[in-house]
């Protein structure tokens, strides 16, 4: 009883961020008592919707129905690395049989690998891949192809709108995480021989908003008004920030801004004509791909080897992976990707200002 009420409390202070003791390893791989299986699902952070609107109610949703006896310990970082490691020893030290971890820093983050494999405990990159580490998956999506699509969008779109000449600014993510780099790579490439000049670029630390924002005010400042004619942003928060310091600066019509997750605002911002694109990641397959394979973990299993389709290296190794296909979105494929897929319906996007909009794509 007494030891139900600690570890309740530990997960109380997991969950709300707060850095835990450091404890002795826990028990490994070994049942817990009565036959539970303990998951923790590992996130890092909150400003970026998907992780609490969807990877994280659907990895739990998962579990649950694959298997009724099992636990999921969550704990978002809120971008720090240094909790996110709290959070993790947390976990282990309350009997996690599997670590489904997507890190903050891909790289600090091969402690959190080591210090779980230390205890015998699987653990799964999720989304982002932990650099340098034994780590044992790795479940994502093509991201060198997300930076590809968004790129290759803009310059399509530009071209298209007969636009001869002009300058770019990119604002890239987090210089912390893995995918940030993959995107860049896939991106930079279709920018550089476009033709257009690319005037201006920024990492965003922890791909906060507010810092995106900051960055594309630097950038006007910099390059002028006049020359901008399209901006590569990473994702629909940095995207968001890139809109808000153009708008705030009297910018009309907005140039093409690409994005990336789908996220209700960046869809709402798309049918209204305010952002060109965004990059549909489906996050079902990829947060239920994960919680099988943690529940097969968690059990003491193997997965099939033809679940796992591909390999990507770590540095370390070859890391036995599930890569999934981004799709590029535009107005004209709202209704046809994330509509269809139900992950938003038309009466979350089509509200208030939007509603008029809506009809221009097709919608509700
Ligand atoms: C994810 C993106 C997300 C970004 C910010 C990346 O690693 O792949 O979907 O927008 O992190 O959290």
């Amino acid at each position: 009883m007494d030891a139900r009420i600690g570890r309740v409390a530990l997960v109380a202070l997991m969950l709300s961020g707060s850095a835990c003791k450091r404890s002795e390893p826990s028990e490994g791989a070994k049942a817990t008592e009565g036959g539970r299986h303990v998951i923790a699902l590992l996130l890092p952070e909150s400003k970026t919707a998907r992780y609490e609107s969807h990877d994280r109610p659907l990895f739990e949703g998962k579990v649950k129905a694959l298997c009724p006896t099992c636990e999921v310990l969550y704990a978002n970082a809120d971008q720090d690395a240094a909790r996110q490691q709290s959070q993790a020893e947390a976990a282990l030290t309350n009997g996690a049989q599997v670590l489904v971890l997507d890190p903050v820093d891909s790289a600090s983050a091969s402690a959190i690998v080591a210090r779980a494999k230390q205890s015998r405990i699987p653990v799964i990159s999720y989304d982002r891949l932990v650099m340098n580490a034994d780590v044992d998956y790795y479940i994502s999506f093509d991201n060198e192809q997300v930076g590809q699509l968004q790129a290759q969008a803009l310059v399509d779109k530009l071209m298209a709108d007969g636009r001869k000449m002009g300058t770019l600014v990119a604002i890239h993510g987090s210089p912390t995480d893995n995918n940030a780099r993959m995107f860049k790579a896939g991106a930079h490439p279709v920018l550089e021989t476009s033709g257009y000049l690319l005037g201006a670029e920024y990492d965003t630390p922890d791909w906060s908003p507010d810092k995106a924002q900051q960055q594309m005010e630097q950038a006007l400042t910099a390059l002028g008004k006049k020359s901008l004619i399209g901006v590569y942003a990473a994702n629909d928060g940095t995207a968001g920030g890139a809109i808000a310091a153009m708008k705030a600066a009297g910018i009309s019509p907005l140039p093409p801004v690409t994005g990336q997750d789908a996220e209700l605002a960046a869809i709402q911002r798309i049918v209204a004509g305010e952002q060109y694109m965004t990059v549909y990641k489906a996050i079902r397959p990829e947060a239920e791909a994960a919680a099988e394979l943690a529940v097969t973990l968690a059990r003491g299993q193997r997965p099939p080897p033809e679940r796992l389709t591909g390999k990507v290296n770590n540095g370390r190794k070859d890391v036995a992976s599930i890569l999934l296909t981004p799709v590029a979105v535009t107005r004209d494929n709202v209704r046809d990707t994330v509509v269809a897929d139900g992950f938003w319906k038309p009466e979350q996007i089509c509200v208030g200002v939007y509603q008029q909009a809506c009809a221009t794509a097709r919608l509700p």
